[in-house]
């Protein structure tokens, strides 16, 4: 019998670990300039915002700031302890597989790195784009997560095959043995069609991430959450000693393709 029985499917990690902060603060660093340009171009002055699965990332306040005084901003996590504070925003506890969404109608609804998570990926989408209000956007962003061929540059043989081989039992042991799926990326711009969506558009953000960057600093998280299904994947102690250091130290030298997050709109007719 494996530990992942469907009720037990979902989210990897836990907000309440302290790992937490750090990993949330680094997705932030990592990714949200990025997507506030993929929002630059909306008005939302006065407007009805919804942040998903919000983390610690910037985009739930910088929506409040946008909304302004007539405006407002919901931003949910099962865990929110580590959402930044706004007026404009309304922070709540909230489980998207299971809780209705937050009631009224949205003019913009985003998730980062939520639904690639939850086996109810499809449901929860079409859930989303139904409520939106007449002209309402829908932006969804996930990983297209891939163990093959990622390292790009190494100090030696034996940096470079540990990565590939850390990399391989994290998307593996870690996340695919949660319910993530690191294909659903690939799926989204169709999906947002089906659910309705009109002008659906697609951006794929391609970064490289060094040692000592962002992009690195997240891949820590795996081993102080999972160590065992990393040593279950063959990882021994030291092998996992050695992967900090490829991933923390600024002169580790390790280049790697980080993920690619498709990142994908769509607006009610
Ligand atoms: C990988 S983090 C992404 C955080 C943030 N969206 C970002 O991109 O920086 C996933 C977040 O989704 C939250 N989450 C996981 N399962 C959830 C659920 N069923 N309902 C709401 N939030 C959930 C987690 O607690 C976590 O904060």
């Amino acid at each position: 019998m494996t530990d992942t029985s469907v009720t037990e499917l979902g989210y990897a990690y836990d907000n309440d670990q302290p790992s937490a902060r750090r990993h949330l603060a680094c997705l932030a660093r990592a990714l949200d300039d990025f997507t506030i340009g993929r929002l630059t171009h909306l008005d939302l002055t006065g407007k009805r915002c919804l942040e998903i699965g919000a983390g610690g990332s910037d985009v739930a306040v910088w929506m409040a700031a946008q909304a302004g005084p007539a405006g407002s901003v919901t931003a949910t996590d099962l865990k929110p302890q580590h959402v930044n504070r706004h007026p404009q925003l309304t922070v709540i506890s909230h489980d998207i597989t299971t809780d209705p969404i937050p009631g009224g109608a949205f003019d913009l609804i985003h998730a980062r790195l939520v639904l690639m998570h939850l086996p109810q990926r499809e449901q929860i989408l079409a859930n989303l784009a139904a409520a939106l209000t007449p002209g309402g956007v829908l932006l969804i962003e996930d990983w297209h997560a891939t163990a093959d061929a990622v390292v790009l540059d190494a100090a030696t043989a034996d940096d470079r095959n540990l990565f590939a081989a850390y990399q391989r039992a994290v998307n593996e042991r870690v996340f695919q043995a949660s319910g993530s799926d690191p294909q659903w990326s690939l799926r989204l711009h169709q999906q947002m069609r089906l659910a309705g969506l009109h002008d659906v558009d697609t951006v794929i953000n391609a970064p490289v991430w060094h040692s000592g960057s962002p992009g690195l600093i997240l891949a820590l998280t795996a081993i102080a959450e999972h160590r065992d299904r990393l040593r279950d994947a063959g990882l021994t102690d030291a092998d996992l000693t050695r992967v900090e250091r490829l991933l923390i130290s600024p002169d580790a030298g390790l280049v790697v393709r980080g993920h690619q997050l498709y990142s994908v709109r769509g607006r009610r007719p």
